[in-house]
């Protein structure tokens, strides 16, 4: 029987030959046209800023020669781009993006709306809030306590998660520190149970408040003196007030001990951003610290454990913990319901509590999996049924539902959400925390200061300034034609998933002559790795030398301008993948000696990320992994089935 999903999901992209374009270009001209009609109907008593006279004159026409040449010059130059649109691009986590997103954007664009407050931007900051909130209802989030907004990228929603995990971190000491100031007793719930005042507690007790025992302090706060009061007080006592350098000799003479220097663990896998903020932060990259992953690429639990009971042996303060859903080399889903384990292990017997971010920046659409249409979650066992494979695993679904217990998550819609740049989403379990970091511009200020009004100033809670409306219309658009469940996103990735095991099955089984590929573990969502080795064996420079040449061959540079694939490639260095590269190099025949002294040589690895949808299922034209294969072997210097 037909699956209907297959049949949307072909109306759904503009396509690799461009085949809806009929459909693309009429709902371009409907956007444009009714553009049009709306400003021509916009007080039309008011007269023409442009005659058509004008536009016979010679300086208007120079004008309009010039803009068509530079955009024709514009469109030639874009040739060079890179065709993420095709299936023979097998590289970074890009794709097109959906019909509904681009034109979404397009349609949205042309008002220009800036969601930094609804005073700019009225209708599509609502339209964010609302993306925001089906992002929340997706990660398994209440909607009604969770709060989200979207972001330029995964970078910032990263920064914002850490910027608020460090102010929760540090509010247990600043309403403790404001209610010795005011004069009033305030209880607190302790990690390992029971209640204590907040002004009695050593500064390793108040750094260790939970998250929601530190926002309930600070709400009770807020009640027992006038706002103005208690602003001040907190103000005196809060971190990102004062500032860490006289933070530090502050603590020193209330509690006897110099700030603790806080640390922030991340999965080795974890993205580059990670380093960005904590420098930025003035955290210090010296303080993150890297919990090795297993085989699979995924946190290891156990060692996260172990680094726990040090740093409170150590009574060194754990800031966040960050866990990835979809890692940027390998896809890989960390086994998040297990962090959450052990974060509970921890709170009950070493007493310390830290905030849980998922980057969920690359995987988190994946969540649209484990929902059915009727609002309900599927099982492993019934999303199999959809993929007909042994995709995904009874784990794999348990560590995605967990995002719902982590304090935050950060998602790029324009990643697996299939939407142009920029869209990144911050979500937030417990929305009060946002106001930890809120800053109150007068020039912003709602007119009416209702609540419904503050809701819609995001100015107010984020990061960034000016953003484009445009994408929250992109995003939602998209949403609405691919819900956020079975029907829509979920089955895009399922799509994805299978693929990438179309692909990885086929390289596997890949005949290149002299050549073998070796592939590396299952992936957890649609990234395939695989190195390419010759039969005959190589040693570690030999075998980085011949992937090195195959990514060379197929990229776009200026040594291959029109590569027949495109694909990508990472370095897989000690001591991030010390717990991953065992079984590979012993199939490799290379001593992990070897491995560690080539540095930052690493181990040179191809990859190919599958978002693109069609290669589940082989069309009518060409195949994309046979066709991949072929190329492969004659990147490595040999002519496919030919090859010796
Ligand atoms: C896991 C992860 N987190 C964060 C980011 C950063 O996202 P962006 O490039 O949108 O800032 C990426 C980008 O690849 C990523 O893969």
């Amino acid at each position: 029987m037909t699956d209907l999903r297959d049949n949307a999901l072909r109306s759904w992209f503009l396509g690799p030959r461009a085949e809806n374009a009929g459909l693309l270009e009429g709902l371009v001209v409907e956007a444009l046209r009714d553009h049009v009609f709306w400003r021509r109907n916009f007080h039309p008593e008011d007269g023409f800023a442009i005659r058509e006279l004008d536009k016979r004159s010679e300086g208007y026409e120079d004008a309009v020669a010039t803009l068509t040449q530079e955009l024709l010059g514009l469109l030639a130059a874009l040739k060079r781009d890179v065709p993420f649109f095709s299936g023979r691009y097998k590289g970074h986590m890009l794709f097109e993006q959906t019909i509904a997103g681009q034109i979404g954007y397009f349609a949205a664009m042309l008002y220009n709306p800036n969601n930094i407050s609804a005073e700019a931007a009225p209708v599509t900051t609502r339209l964010e809030l609302e993306v925001a909130a089906q992002l929340s209802r997706m990660v398994g989030y209440d909607p009604d306590h969770a709060w989200g907004h979207l972001t330029s990228g995964g970078t910032v929603a990263n920064f914002e998660a850490l910027w608020i995990a460090r102010n929760v971190n540090y509010l247990g000491v600043a309403a403790a520190g404001a209610a010795e100031s005011l004069g009033v007793g305030l209880e607190v719930a302790l990690p390992g149970g029971g209640r204590a005042p907040a002004t009695s507690l050593p500064l390793w007790e108040l750094l260790n408040v939970e998250n929601v025992a530190a926002l309930d302090l600070w709400h009770a706060l807020w009640q027992c003196a006038p706002k103005e009061d208690v602003r001040r007080a907190l103000a005196a006592h809060s971190l990102s007030d004062v500032g860490y350098q006289d933070y530090g000799l502050m603590l020193e003479k209330r509690y006897g001990e110099a700030l603790p220097a806080a640390v922030v663990l991340v999965a080795s896998t974890a993205h580059y951003s990670w380093e960005k903020i904590v420098r930025a932060l003035g955290i210090g990259a010296n303080r993150l610290v890297h919990l090795p992953v297993d085989s699979r690429f995924r946190l290891d639990p156990d060692a996260l454990w172990d680094q726990l009971r040090q740093f409170a042996a150590s009574r060194t303060p754990v800031l966040a913990c960050v866990s990835v859903c979809g890692t940027t080399e390998e896809s890989a889903v960390d086994r998040l319901d297990r962090v959450i384990e052990v974060r509970e292990r921890a709170r009950r017997e070493l007493g310390i509590a830290f905030h849980l971010h998922s980057d969920a920046c690359y995987g988190g659409y994946s969540a649209a999996v484990t929902w059915g249409a009727d609002g309900q979650r599927r099982s492993g066992a019934q999303i199999r049924r959809s993929t007909g494979i042994a995709w995904p695993s009874d784990d794999w679904v348990d560590a995605v539902v967990a995002l719902e217990d982590c304090d935050s998550v950060s998602l790029d819609p324009h990643k697996l959400g299939y939407v142009p740049y920029p869209a990144g989403a911050f979500l937030l379990r417990d929305r009060r925390a946002r106001d930890l970091v809120a800053v109150n511009p007068p020039y912003l200020t709602p007119a009416t200061a209702s609540a419904a009004d503050d809701e819609l100033f995001l100015g107010r809670y984020i990061f960034e300034g000016s953003k484009p409306g445009a994408s929250a219309a992109s995003v939602w658009l998209s949403h609405k034609v691919l819900p956020l469940d079975e029907r829509g996103y979920g089955y895009l990735i399922e799509r994805t998933a299978i693929g990438a095991r179309r692909l990885r099955d086929g390289l596997a089984a890949a005949d290149l002559g002299r050549f073998e590929v070796l592939v590396l573990p299952e992936p957890d969502i649609n990234i395939v790795c695989y190195i390419v080795c010759p039969r005959s064996g190589a040693s570690l420079t030999e075998l980085n030398e011949l992937n090195e040449g195959i990514y060379r061959r197929m990229s776009l540079n200026s040594e291959t301008p029109a590569p027949e694939y495109i694909i990508t490639r990472t370095r897989f260095q000690s001591p991030t993948y010390d717990g991953a590269v065992g079984s590979i190099l012993e199939r490799l025949g290379i001593p992990v000696e070897e491995w560690r002294a080539a540095g930052s040589q690493g181990l040179v690895v191809l990859r190919s990320t599958v978002m693109d949808p069609f290669l589940a299922t082989p069309g009518p034209g060409s195949d994309h992994v046979t066709g991949f294969i072929e190329a492969l072997a004659r990147a490595a210097g040999h002519g496919g089935s030919q090859a010796q």
